[in-house]
């Protein structure tokens, strides 16, 4: 028995524990970003269940902070090895603990051996302590930052952030300089950031190399070369946030590596379970005190889950594995745009994909349907779908959440 529920876009039918709790919810506590009334009891693999026992084909990861799926028999097993550690909660930054060095020491050797790493628990304050290290070392200037960008929504992030209105509306800002970001080489902007850079003593430029929530815009290859060009002509940090990019999403570790260039300062997130800064040496504040949290790093459990992760896609080849499977996706997607008019555009890098509709309405109806037929995708920028499947994800698991979208597709067609 299935009940109506309405939701943002339209109304879903959904079943009587979901109902429940959903309702419940939404009288209890803020409305924030919920996609579906989806609960979610449990998880295996690339598949969630939700309390009314209902299967999903998960192709988000959780805005991809699940890259190894659900349930990994590896992770399991640091759940319960820390389920008999007493002092489990335990960040490293008024205390030392191993984990903490382990995850440095792991982070820094696929990253950048020659920086060093200041963990936090979130994306936002990876960019907030991004943000101050740039400014420590140049001063309270203006940032730049690309439109349609997204770097979290605390304050001092928020600002950097240009992603939907609503999102700003009314909160007050740092100050900033924002440039297009160019998904062609052919943009009359490309090199707009020279002028800027030229005329104007600026802090930082922050950028994401393949805008997640911005729409799934894939920066083109001249325009960022100018960006790092410029950092380094005029001493501008280079602040690459790879908090939805980064640990091998694109196929490559960091997706900087795509672009032959290195941050001056990288954040990362999700994927890794704590919130992190790799930061070029030379912007360590002199005196101790400059960045902490009571929680920072998070946990001791999530920074073991962290370096567990790293560990794993490296052992399972997993960088390789995302090359082709984003290939095999992007080219079943594609040949599902020639023979639909309502796709517009198929884009993006690795696993993190973006199909582009006409229109908003089509979109927002696709992905309730595609709920209903119980694969999970998320929205981005207007009128796009964000397809992140976790990492470990089979070729016959792809198969059938593309037969989903075909059946869909279809549907709405007729
Ligand atoms: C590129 C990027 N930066 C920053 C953030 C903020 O991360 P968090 O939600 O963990 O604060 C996100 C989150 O989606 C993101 O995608």
């Amino acid at each position: 028995m299935t009940y109506n529920y309405k939701n943002r876009h339209s109304h879903i039918n959904i079943r009587k524990k979901s109902l429940s709790i959903v309702k419940k919810i939404n009288k209890l506590a803020y409305n924030s970003t919920f996609v579906y009334p989806l609960v979610i009891k449990d998880g295996q693999g690339c598949y969630l269940e939700d309390i009314d026992g209902e299967q999903y084909l998960d192709f988000t990861s959780n805005i991809a902070s699940c890259p190894l799926g659900y349930n990994h028999p590896e992770l399991k097993k640091i759940i319960k090895k820390y389920g008999d550690v007493g002092a489990h909660k335990i960040a490293g930054q008024d205390f030392y603990c191993e984990e903490h060095c382990q995850l440095a020491e792991k982070l820094l050797s696929i990253s950048n051996s020659n920086s060093k790493v200041f963990f936090i628990n979130s994306g936002a304050e990876a960019v907030e302590n991004a943000i101050k290290l740039a400014y420590r070392r140049k001063g309270p200037l203006p940032g730049i930052a690309c439109i349609n960008a997204f770097h979290g929504r605390t304050l001092g992030a928020l600002a950097f952030t240009f992603s939907k209105d609503v999102q700003k509306i009314n909160f007050p800002e740092l100050p900033v300089k924002r440039i297009k970001f160019c998904i062609s080489d052919n943009e009359p902007e490309i090199d707009l950031i020279n002028d800027i850079a030229s005329e104007y003593k600026v802090s930082f430029i922050i950028l994401e190399l393949v805008q997640g929530e911005g729409g799934v815009n894939v920066a083109s290859k001249k325009f960022v070369n100018n960006l790092n060009n410029t950092s380094i002509k005029y001493d501008i940090p280079l602040i690459i946030d790879e908090i939805q990019t980064g640990l091998g999403r694109t196929g490559r570790w960091w997706t900087y590596q795509h672009y032959g260039i290195k941050p001056s300062i990288l954040t990362i997130a999700k994927a890794l379970q704590v919130g992190a800064v790799v930061f070029d040496k030379k912007f360590e504040p002199s005196k101790p005190g400059v960045l902490s949290s009571t929680w920072g790093g998070g946990s001791r459990i999530d920074m073991a889950i962290g370096i567990k992760t790293i560990d794993i896609i490296n052992k399972e080849k997993i960088l390789e594995k995302v090359n082709k499977s984003g290939n095999f996706l992007k080219k079943r997607l594609n040949e599902l745009k020639n023979s639909s008019d309502l796709i517009m555009d198929v884009r993006g890098l690795g696993l993190m994909l973006g199909v582009e509709f006409h229109k908003k309405v089509i979109r927002n109806k696709v992905i309730n349907r595609l709920f209903t037929n119980k694969l999970l995708v998320l929205p981005a920028g207007v009128k796009t779908i964000r397809i992140l499947p976790p990492l470990v994800i089979t070729d016959e698991e792809m198969s059938k959440g593309l037969d989903i979208f075909e059946k869909v597709l279809k549907e709405i067609n007729n």
